[in-house]
C-alpha cells in the first residue's frame, strides 16, 4: 500500500493507484506522514492477532470504528471512505444501518444478534481485504468480546473508537433515537438501557466531542498514514 501524505491527506502512488498491498516487492515507504496531533497508543504499527500484516499479499485492511450511536462513527466513516475513494484507494464503507437494511433480516438487538451483525460484517470485510480494500466498517460493536473476534478474525485490524460522552451524543440525537429509549419505547438501546464496552486499547481514539468531523478525519488519516508506513517498516 502506497499512501503518501502531500496535500494535506493521502495521494495515489501515481496514476490508477490503488492499495497495492497485494504487492510486496513495490510497497513503497510512506511519504510525508502528516502530524494531526492524534492521541495514538503503543499498539500502533502492531498487527493482528493471527499475524497479517499490510503489504502481505493481497491484503487491504480493516479500521473499525467503535461508539456509542451519536458519536460521529458514520460521519466519519463516510468522508474517510470518500477521502480515500477521491485518491484512488479502493475502499468501501460497511456502516451498520446500512447492513442491517441489506443483510440484516431477522436481527435485532440482543447479545447474540449484535454479535451475529458483526460477524457478517466480518465476513464482508475479509472478502474486501482479500482484495486489497481498505473496508471503513462503523458499527456500535458495543462488546469487547465482540470486537477481539474481529480483531482476530481480520488481518490489519485497527480499532478505532470514536469517544463522546453520552449526554454529548444525547443532546445531538440525531435519530431521535436517545429520546425514544428514555420514553421506554426501544428496549436495549445501548448507552441508556444496554451496556456499552469502551474500548481499553484501541490504536487510535478520537474525541468527537470536541473536534469538527474534518478534523477527526485528518486526525485518522494522519494516523493511518504513519500505522501503514510502521506496517511496511516492520
Ligand atoms: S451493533 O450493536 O449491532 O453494532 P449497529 O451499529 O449495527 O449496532 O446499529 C446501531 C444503529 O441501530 C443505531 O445507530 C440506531 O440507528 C439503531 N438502533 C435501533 N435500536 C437500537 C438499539 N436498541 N441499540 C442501539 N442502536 C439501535
Amino acid at each position: 500500500m502506497r499512501i503518501n501524505g502531500d496535500n494535506g491527506g493521502f495521494a495515489p502512488a501515481g496514476a490508477g493507484a490503488h492499495v497495492r498491498a497485494a504487492d510486496p516487492v513495490n510497497a513503497p515507504a510512506i511519504e510525508s506522514p502528516l502530524d494531526a496531533g492524534s492521541r495514538k497508543d503503543d499498539r500502533a504499527g502492531t498487527v493482528s492477532s493471527d499475524g497479517g500484516a499490510l503489504g502481505t499479499a493481497g491484503q487491504g485492511m480493516t479500521i473499525w470504528l467503535t461508539g456509542l450511536s451519536g458519536a460521529g462513527k458514520s460521519t466519519v466513516a463516510s468522508m474517510l471512505t470518500d477521502r480515500l475513494t477521491r485518491l484512488g484507494i479502493a475502499a468501501e464503507w460497511l456502516d451498520g444501518d446500512e447492513l442491517r437494511r441489506a443483510l440484516g433480516k431477522g436481527l435485532g438487538f440482543s447479545r447474540e444478534d449484535r454479535f451475529e451483525n458483526i460477524r457478517r460484517a466480518v465476513y464482508l470485510a475479509g472478502m474486501l481485504s482479500r482484495h486489497g480494500v481498505i473496508s471503513v466498517v462503523s458499527l456500535i460493536s458495543p462488546y469487547a468480546e465482540m470486537r477481539d473476534y474481529a480483531r482476530r478474525s481480520l488481518p490489519g485490524f485497527a480499532e478505532i473508537y470514536v469517544d463522546c460522552p453520552l449526554d454529548v451524543c444525547e443532546t445531538r440525537d440525531v435519530k431521535g433515537w436517545y429520546a425514544k429509549a428514555r420514553r421506554g419505547e426501544i428496549p436495549a438501546f445501548t448507552g441508556v438501557s444496554d451496556p456499552y464496552e469502551a474500548p481499553p486499547s484501541p490504536e487510535l481514539t478520537l474525541y468527537t466531542a470536541g473536534q469538527t468531523p474534518e478534523e477527526s478525519v485528518n486526525t485518522l488519516l494522519a494516523w493511518l498514514t504513519e500505522y501503514t508506513s510502521l506496517q511496511q517498516n516492520k
